[in-house]
């Protein structure tokens, strides 16, 4: 089975970015949890981090056919962009939306999600954990879908 992982802009900034909200630990420290994660499940990972919106979109549209599934923090993207959204519904791929923080608790700006509308679960308010839990339930999901 194979996950991308996809996290949008700022995410490459964790660890001095708003610790109070994000935590101290970097995006290296992120990508190795996962990485064992997937390990631990027999997953094969890819990880892509961008700040740009065409290149976010661009991603999704190579990982058609390729990935069986895709974990994505589209960041600040999250609250602004159809185009994600759309080349999520493009490539019909299950997708697990996660984010570090809780999103349900911050600003009015923060409470629309267009990538919602394309993910089969959406996981906030657990850090870096949020990420495993992604793993995990999209194995179950894409081993149910295939039985
Ligand atoms: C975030 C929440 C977003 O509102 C914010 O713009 C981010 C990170 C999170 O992981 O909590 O950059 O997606």
């Amino acid at each position: 089975m194979k996950l991308l992982i996809i996290n949008g802009p700022n995410i490459n900034m964790l660890g001095i970015r708003e610790p109070g909200i994000y935590g101290d630990k970097t995006y290296s420290a992120l990508v190795e949890l996962i990485k064992s994660a997937c390990e631990k499940e027999g997953i094969e990972p890819r990880f892509f981090q961008s700040n740009h919106e065409g290149a976010i979109v661009d991603e999704i549209q190579a990982a058609y056919g390729v990935f069986d599934g895709i974990i994505i923090n589209p960041a600040a993207y999250t609250h602004t962009s159809v185009a994600i959204l759309d080349a999520l519904k493009a490539v019909s791929i299950p997708t697990v939306e996660v984010h570090i923080s809780d999103v349900k608790e911050r600003e009015d700006f923060r409470q629309i999600s267009y990538v919602s509308k394309a993910a089969i679960k959406t996981i906030m308010g657990l850090g870096f954990d949020g990420y495993v839990k992604a793993v995990e339930y999209l194995k179950e999901y894409v081993l149910k879908s295939s039985r």
